[in-house]
């Protein structure tokens, strides 16, 4: 009895998926499972990172191909041989041999080979670094695969195919055992005539005697030319009954601000990695969700009914981490504006985990596995700083051309650790050149808000991690110390690009109010400033031989290198 409860111990363990963070994303590129592709990215930097795993102790060939065939294909070769190791980057004209770049851009991390399988890792630039490469985009790609049995390449036996992977928009698909589904969507509800209509539903999940863990998120959606885009959140355990009405009307819908889900037009599944889940159920709390429609009725038709919502896969089978949302930015709030006629105006957020200890016993560093960046529609670019000990180490998310019609969760490409004691910084550029009035923080689409929700592991009881300027100081700095001066000054103002430009100063400038708020609206209160950003140099294009560096040793050890390679 005891042993087998060891074993039983000891099997959950082992069927839990190892992923490496730099790592996350893999594919079978063949039906047979003989090759298997694993990858990672960081946008940042625009790298990619591969790892290929082939059951052969010959030669394994990968690569991009414009339709499909050898034509055109940018190529990698590598394997192992008893004096040593061989990788060459290369290009196929046709159906030929594929012939060794003059510039080498794949860089070799490693390759072995034992037991008839060989793991060949590598990284190269997102971009294109020269004629012969193709570049990586984020729509579907045919991904090439070769591979001999010996080492001989020129060898007739080979095996060879084709897959079509979206590698930078990567949603994986699993099947695990004992999974279900349930949905929380809206019940015939019929849409109004308004033009744009924001419905609420406040509603209980389904119980579970024991925790489970959701997996994948999916839209349904029963019409799609009248729903926007949906939201869920999760209430705060204060929120005890149900409620269905239009939203922001009443202070109770206001209360579920914690959000787990989001979709929009054009959006499709999410689905999480394969070590972790959103808990549910057993002793996780039974907390009431608020899903949020907004109804696009262009034509005011009337009559429409509406069942659409979300579907949530689940599975008994425990993965190794509960995962969670948190979010990040600057406090949605009206304490501060943005003034009109701005063509690029800035706010920050800032979230200070040094602070988490506050409020959490036992808080732990974040594994941040996807982000989702939030505006409203004056929002043109997001960007999350990720700052370590004073310095700026990296940035989190990036999203230069964000469009309020496009909202989704990204993948980051890889797992990111947030450490505690880092800070992150949110920041939003606006453009409100076309408007006349003032722009609110707050909750309705015409306010605004500069937020970042975090999917991490482990979960940990936390809701927002955030700041807000300290609004006395912003009046007394801009020389209206009362309240109803500054909002006369505020609204008064002819903004021009100086006066804006100062302003926008003044904000990032002054102390702020940094609060971190657990589950359960615990919250601490401290203050901190919004540190600068700087530009992280991107290091494409970072190995091979550029004949155009001449007189360099690395390019003479490069041309070595490839000659011997050459003519082995
Ligand atoms: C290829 O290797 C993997 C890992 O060793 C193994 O699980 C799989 O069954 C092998 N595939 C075939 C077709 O032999
Ligand atoms: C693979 O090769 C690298 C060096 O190329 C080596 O550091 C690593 O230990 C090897 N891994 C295995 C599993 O043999
Ligand atoms: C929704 O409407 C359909 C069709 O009219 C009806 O069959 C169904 O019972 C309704 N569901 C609820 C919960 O009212
Ligand atoms: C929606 O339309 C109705 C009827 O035209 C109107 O009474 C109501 O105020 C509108 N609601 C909103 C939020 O605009
Ligand atoms: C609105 O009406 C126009 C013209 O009748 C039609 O082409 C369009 O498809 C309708 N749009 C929606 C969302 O129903
Ligand atoms: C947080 O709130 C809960 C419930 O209100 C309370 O029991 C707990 O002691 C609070 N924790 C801290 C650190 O303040
Ligand atoms: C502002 O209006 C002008 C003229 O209608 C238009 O070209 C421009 O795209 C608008 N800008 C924004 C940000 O909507
Ligand atoms: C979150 O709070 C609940 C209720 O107090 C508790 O049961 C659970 O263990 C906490 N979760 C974590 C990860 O601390
Ligand atoms: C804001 O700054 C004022 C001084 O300008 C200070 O007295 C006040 O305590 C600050 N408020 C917060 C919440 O830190
Ligand atoms: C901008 O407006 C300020 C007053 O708010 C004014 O003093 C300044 O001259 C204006 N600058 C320009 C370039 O129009
Ligand atoms: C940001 O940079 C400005 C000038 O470039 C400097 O005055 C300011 O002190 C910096 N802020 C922080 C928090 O380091």
């Amino acid at each position: 009895m005891a042993i087998s409860v060891v074993l039983l111990l000891l099997s959950v363990q082992w069927s839990w998926a190892q992923e490496d963070p730099l790592l996350p994303f893999s594919e079978h590129l063949d039906p047979e499972h003989n090759v298997q592709l694993k990858w990672g990215f960081d946008e940042i930097q625009g790298t990619i990172l591969f790892e290929l795993t082939v059951n052969t102790s010959g030669w394994v060939g990968f690569g991009f191909s414009p339709k499909g065939g050898m034509t055109g294909a940018d190529i990698v070769i590598g394997g192992v041989r008893p004096e040593g190791n061989y990788f060459t980057d290369r290009h196929a004209g046709g159906n030929s041999m594929p012939v060794i770049d003059q510039k080498q851009n794949y860089k070799l991390v490693s390759l072995n080979e034992s037991n008839k399988k060989t793991v060949m890792k590598f990284l190269r630039s997102i971009e294109a670094c020269d004629e012969n490469d193709l570049t990586i985009t984020n729509l579907p790609m045919k991904l090439i695969y070769a591979y001999g049995q010996t080492d001989d390449i020129t060898y007739h036996s080979t095996q060879r195919g084709t897959k079509e992977v979206n590698l930078l928009k990567y949603m994986p698909r699993v099947n695990p055992p004992n999974s279900k589904y349930f949905d929380m969507t809206m019940v015939n509800f019929t849409v109004p005539t308004n033009q744009t209509h924001y419905h609420c539903k406040i509603m209980k999940a389904p119980k579970f005697d024991r925790k489970q863990h959701i997996y994948r998120i999916e839209p349904v959606i029963t019409n799609f030319d009248l729903v926007h885009h949906l939201l869920l959140y999760r209430c705060p355990p204060t929120v005890t009954e149900p409620l269905e009405g239009e939203c922001y009307t009443s202070f109770r819908t206001n209360q579920c601000m914690e959000t787990i889900a989001v979709w929009g037009v054009g959006g499709a599944a999410f689905e999480l990695p394969e070590l972790a889940g959103l808990p549910i159920g057993g002793n996780v709390g039974d907390f009431l969700y608020r899903l949020e429609v907004h109804y696009n009725n262009a034509n005011k038709t009337a009559g429409r009914v509406d069942n659409s919502g979300l579907r949530f896969h689940y599975t008994s089978e425990l993965r190794q981490h509960d995962a969670a949302v948190l979010g990040t930015g600057l406090v949605v709030a009206s304490g501060y504006a943005i003034p009109p006629k701005a063509k690029s105006f800035l706010t920050y957020g800032l979230c200070d985990t040094a602070y988490i200890s506050q409020v959490l016993e036992a808080p732990q560093d974040l594994q941040v596995f996807s982000v989702m960046l939030h505006t409203h529609l004056a929002g043109r670019k997001v960007r999350v700083g990720h700052f370590r000990g004073g310095k700026q180490i990296d940035f989190l998310a990036v999203d230069e051309n964000y469009d309020f019609e496009y909202q989704d969760v990204t993948n980051l490409g890889k797992t990111k650790t947030v450490k505690l004691g880092d800070k992150l910084l949110v920041e939003c550029t606006y453009n409100t050149e076309n408007r006349t009035a003032l722009t609110w923080g707050g909750l309705s689409t015409s306010d605004e808000m500069c937020l970042a929700f975090l999917f991490y592991y482990p979960a940990m009881n936390l809701s927002g991690c955030m700041s807000f300027p300290n609004i006395t100081t912003l009046r007394s700095e801009m020389g209206t110390p009362v309240l109803n001066n500054w909002l006369s000054m505020m609204s008064m103002k002819s903004w021009n690009d100086t006066s804006i430009n100062q302003y926008q100063q003044t904000l990032k400038r002054i102390d702020q109010l940094v609060v971190i708020a657990d589950s359960f609206k615990n919250i601490s209160r401290n203050t901190g400033l919004i540190p600068n950003l700087s530009v992280i140099p991107s290091a494409p294009c970072m190995s091979g031989c550029d004949t155009r560096s001449l007189a360099s040793l690395s390019l003479l050890l490069c041309l070595a290198v490839q000659f011997m390679q050459k003519y082995y």
